[in-house]
């Protein structure tokens, strides 16, 4: 660490780089929006998040260019070594590692440490309402995902996003993270009664 450098600015300046070079829906503005949603839900269960907010800023550093299983995991090794080097203590690293480590069930670990269901439940949050939307679009285009049908935008909504409010563990995070569900929902409702389809052009006979 550079003299007259808090360890925060340190690893924000490092993860900077990090996210730089991920897609849109998983740069340094996602992990800046789950910080925020971890500060909100831990004011409004009345507890603690300053490890939470670190967890939150380095959660996503593992992402590779492209998708990859265990992110979370690679993640959770690489946020160690730089908390190290940014003079972390011991104790705040194992807790980050450990929040960070668990962030994502891909890795089938379940966040169980206050500062791992914070982090769960916030990063969920960036995945519903606008936002959701947006970053499922983004996240879609980067995979090369059609809009609807199989291995695409909608079935990635389907499939993963709607399935997590049940492993949501704080009742802020359930309670925020309902209406903007609902909000997504509504969207592929009215997306399939827009009225003109592709199969609707039908047959032309020059
Ligand atoms: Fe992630
Ligand atoms: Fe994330």
């Amino acid at each position: 660490m550079e003299a007259g450098n808090d360890p925060w600015s340190e690893v924000l300046l490092a993860v900077r780089g990090f996210y730089a070079r991920k897609d849109v829906a998983h740069d340094l503005s996602h992990a800046l929006r789950v910080g925020a949603w971890v500060k909100k839900l831990a004011r409004e269960e009345g507890v603690k998040s300053t490890t939470a907010e670190l967890a939150a800023l380095v959660h996503d550093i593992g992402r590779p260019g492209a998708a990859e299983p265990s992110h979370a995991g690679s993640g959770a090794a690489l946020a160690e070594s730089l908390l190290r080097k940014c003079g972390y203590s011991d104790g705040v690293v194992a807790e980050v590692k450990a929040a960070v480590a668990a962030h994502s069930r891909e890795a089938g670990l379940e966040p169980r440490t206050e500062a791992a269901i914070l982090l769960y439940d916030a990063d969920k949050l960036d995945f519903v309402g606008p936002v959701g939307l947006a970053r499922l679009f983004a996240y879609g285009s980067f995979r090369g995902w059609p809009l609807e049908g199989e291995n695409s935008c909608e079935s990635f909504y389907r499939e993963r996003i709607r399935g997590y409010y049940a492993n949501l563990g704080t009742e802020a995070g359930k309670r925020h993270f309902a209406p903007l569900l609902a909000y997504m929902e509504d969207f592929w409702q009215k997306f399939h009664t827009q009225g003109l389809k592709e199969e609707d052009f039908g047959n032309h006979i020059f």
